[in-house]
């Protein structure tokens, strides 16, 4: 038996903070040991906001390069560049044609997005979850781990690949039963760190699109700017740290953070910080996270030094990305009715 497929990504939108590794990177490293594991940069995803075609290409070998520095080892996992393999943009097309416009319109993401952009908001927007049904459909993904606020997308996702594809254009077998042409896929969202808050707010999640900098921490901050940032994030009047007060969210969202990193687990961290004051928790916090980080930080500048070799890696992860991604849109092409190419008529 083959293993399970996992298929996941983030954009490169400038860098990448402690929400997308705990919620996301995090999670896929694990993976790579029982599971068939892809991992692509949606840098065509990237574009759906104003973009700055000037960072675009560094932003995207950067993201790759913290895939690897976080644990992702390309000789157990896929690792490539989402625009590389164009089948994306052609699997979203073909669904884009199947997709009801209202399932878009309702899509909580584009809504907050949109409501910043005013008259600028672009189709690539609003069609944004159509080419990450795309990306997770084309490669046949049994599992796809994200965080907490990627479920409604996965949920689009499902119901695109079983309502409007499956059922509407799949062959059916001797006995009538519908021969599925995509896989319908699950969603992988683990509790702990599945939303990490802003460090200004926190009943807001941390964010790339936050203008305010003391917001997150990102993953490649030097060690004095997360001091800094800790600091200076948001408390309460109260003494003594705890989970699950609805009154106080940026309690639950720091002592979370710590139990994680620390690696002491929610019950000692809660223990251990129950009488803690402010003062005394906020140097633990920041210790906790710069050696967390600390690991990840090293690799990248070892890869950041040696560019051909994420080179190899992405060229091959092309590659491989390519063959599955082929084969799904041939398939998906075929169950629409299209006159395949005389060549491609040949190779089937
Ligand atoms: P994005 O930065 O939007 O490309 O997100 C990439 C991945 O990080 C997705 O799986 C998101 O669910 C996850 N993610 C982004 N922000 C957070 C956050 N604040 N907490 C937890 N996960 C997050
Ligand atoms: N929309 C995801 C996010 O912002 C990123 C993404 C694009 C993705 N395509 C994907 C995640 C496919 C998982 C699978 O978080």
């Amino acid at each position: 038996m083959s293993r399970p497929r996992v298929l996941s990504g983030v954009q490169p939108t400038g860098s990448l903070h402690l929400g997308n590794w705990l919620g996301a990177i995090r999670n896929w490293v694990a993976l790579q040991d029982s599971h068939d594991t892809f991992f692509c940069v949606v840098d065509l995803h990237a574009i759906t906001v104003p973009h700055d075609p000037q960072r675009l290409a560094a932003d995207t070998r950067s993201t790759a390069a913290l895939y690897l520095a976080c644990g992702i080892d390309p000789a157990r996992s896929t690792v490539f560049v989402q625009s590389h393999v164009p089948a994306h943009s052609e699997l979203c097309w073909l669904l884009n044609c199947i997709t009801p416009l209202n399932w878009l319109e309702r899509m909580i993401q584009f809504k907050e997005k949109a409501v910043k952009q005013g008259d600028q908001v672009s189709v690539g927007l609003l069609d944004y979850p159509v080419l990450m049904a795309a990306d997770i459909l084309l490669y046949d993904a049994d599992l796809v781990p994200v965080g907490e606020d990627q479920k409604q997308h996965l949920e689009l996702a499902r119901d695109i690949a079983q309502q409007r594809v499956n059922a509407r254009f799949g062959p059916r077998d001797a006995d009538g039963e519908v021969i599925p042409v995509l896989k319908v896929p699950e969603p992988l969202i683990l509790k702990e760190g599945a939303r990490v808050m802003s460090l200004a707010d926190g009943r807001n999640k941390m964010s790339k699109s936050d203008p305010n900098e003391g917001s997150r921490i990102n993953l490649l901050d030097p060690p004095e700017l997360i001091t800094k940032k800790v600091k200076r994030a948001k408390t309460d009047p109260v003494m003594g740290l705890e989970f699950g007060n609805p009154e106080r969210p940026e309690t639950d969202n720091l002592l979370g953070l710590y139990a994680l990193l620390s690696g002491k687990g929610r019950d000692a961290a809660a223990s251990e910080c129950a009488a803690m004051g402010w003062g005394t928790f906020k140097p633990l916090l920041a210790e906790a996270l710069v050696e967390a980080l600390r690991p990840i930080q090293a690799r990248h500048a070892e890869l950041s030094a040696d560019p051909a070799e994420l080179d190899r890696v992405l060229s091959s992860g092309r590659e491989r990305a390519s063959a599955v991604a082929e084969a799904t849109l041939g398939r998906t092409r075929a169950a629409l009715g299209f006159l395949p190419a005389s060549d491609r008529a040949a190779q089937a």
